[in-house]
């Protein structure tokens, strides 16, 4: 007996509203075979699930490392599946055990929540300066032209990007995530990871008071990160810190539809902070998360899935899990999120949270605050979300200043 494909999770529902289909994968069973980017993959949806997947040390995600099982037993499309690029994935983010810890503590000093607030004022300037040059009154895309380059900007000065490499990656990692078609994202990929080969020369050049100098110090001193690691690293913190563009681009989406939030907002700029939690709680950036999967069977509520199969957890269908947020399709700023997986939890939980929460306040605050009468230029229905399985991106931000 041939087995049943499994369903193909992106599609244009899936694209337009993620939500109802994580909705019906809940209903039939806690861990449900989806075809994604032409392998299958065990969807789990519910909270607790996702929570405990994302705390057991025996979770793995080095793909690259255990190839030979993981990849021939999940590929169901040879023709639709993206190729490994292995020397691209060997940073912190598809690693286990010993190696993770010791890539992770290479930065984790970088983003101590004291060392990211000296960025405020930084921040702060940017977003004014880029708020001087929109156009008040008229249509204006607000990723395009306030989202993206305020964050461009924040991550390419922290990362010591020269003016002349700063244009193109921020496209790149956009198609490597949100490619229409496996090629694009390939080529997205390989583009980052050039991009990276020849800052790992540029900075032995031309050395800065930047994070990427300081990453090639910990290389060049005969510090433990090769070559393949280091500029893996440099490619998801490329990928990583560009993910603030999404929680600007989609809160100011959730905002402006919302006059009662924005008002509460102006009269109590304290809940900004809540607001930017309630955002990647009620539209989590990452709709699945790049896979796990286990060196031996493990059993999900019930459901045993093989030893090697790929597992991914969707922080977006946990944070709408009723069981654990009530009333989940509501958007309240005042709601208790704690506990919210938007930022993933467990070992690889998001390294750059803190400054993904200062940026996404920062431009949340300085637009709603200095024109407060801005409204959404099309209908909320009509905005267009980027396609593919993994994230939840807005395709633009029509929006009129005010
Ligand atoms: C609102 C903004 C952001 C969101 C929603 C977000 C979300 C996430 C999530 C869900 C993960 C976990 C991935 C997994 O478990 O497989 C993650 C990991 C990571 N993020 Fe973020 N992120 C954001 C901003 C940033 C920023 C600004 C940076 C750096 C400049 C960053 C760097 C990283 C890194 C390096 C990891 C890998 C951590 C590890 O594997 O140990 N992120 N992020």
């Amino acid at each position: 007996m041939t087995e049943r494909r499994p369903k193909y999770l992106a599609t244009p529902r899936y694209t337009a509203c993620p939500y109802a289909v994580f909705e019906e994968l809940r209903d039939e069973a806690p861990a449900v075979p989806v075809q994604v980017n032409g392998f299958r993959m065990w969807a789990v949806t519910q909270y607790s699930d996702t929570l405990e997947i994302l705390a057991d040390q025996d979770a793995c995600k080095d793909i690259v490392q255990h190839r030979k099982r993981v990849v021939p037993q999940s590929m169901l499309r040879p023709d639709h599946s993206a190729k490994l690029a292995h020397k691209s994935r060997r940073s912190l983010l598809d690693r286990d055990g010993p190696d993770h810890r010791r890539l992770r503590a290479h930065l984790s000093g970088e983003f101590r929540p004291t060392r990211v607030a000296l960025l405020t004022p930084a921040i702060e300037r940017a977003a004014t300066s880029l708020l001087d040059r929109l156009p008040i009154g008229e249509p204006v895309d607000l990723v395009e032209a306030y989202a993206r380059p305020l964050v461009t900007t924040v991550l390419s000065d922290l990362l010591g990007l020269p003016e002349g490499d700063r244009e193109d990656f921020p496209g790149w990692q956009m198609s490597m995530l949100t490619g229409s078609s496996v090629a694009e994202a390939e080529d997205g990929a390989r583009r980052l990871h050039e991009l990276a080969l020849r800052m790992i020369e540029v900075k032995k050049r031309e050395p800065g008071d930047d994070l990427f100098t300081r990453l090639l110090r910990i290389h060049e001193s005969g510090g433990d990160i090769d070559v393949d690691e280091l500029a893996s690293t440099y490619v998801v913190l490329l990928i990583g810190g560009s993910e603030p563009t999404t929680a600007i681009g989609t809160g100011l989406a959730l905002l402006l539809d919302r006059p009662d939030a924005i008002e509460k907002l102006i009269a109590r700029p304290e809940l900004f902070d809540r607001a930017v939690e309630e955002i990647v709680r009620y539209e989590s950036p990452f709709k699945l998360l790049p896979p796990r999967f286990y060196e031996k069977p493990v059993e999900v509520d019930g459901v045993t899935i093989p030893a090697g199969e790929m597992i991914a957890v969707s922080p977006g269908a946990a944070n709408r899990d009723p069981a654990r947020f009530p009333d989940p399709d509501v958007f309240d700023l005042e709601r208790d999120t704690r506990g919210h997986l938007g930022f993933g939890h467990g070992a690889h939980r998001c390294l750059g949270a803190p400054l993904g929460r200062l940026e996404t306040k920062i431009a949340l605050r300085t637009l709603i605050t200095r024109f407060p009468r801005t409204r959404l230029a099309t209908p909320p229905e009509d905005l267009a979300w980027r396609p593919g399985s993994f994230m939840r991106r807005l395709d633009g931000l029509p929006a009129i200043l005010g």
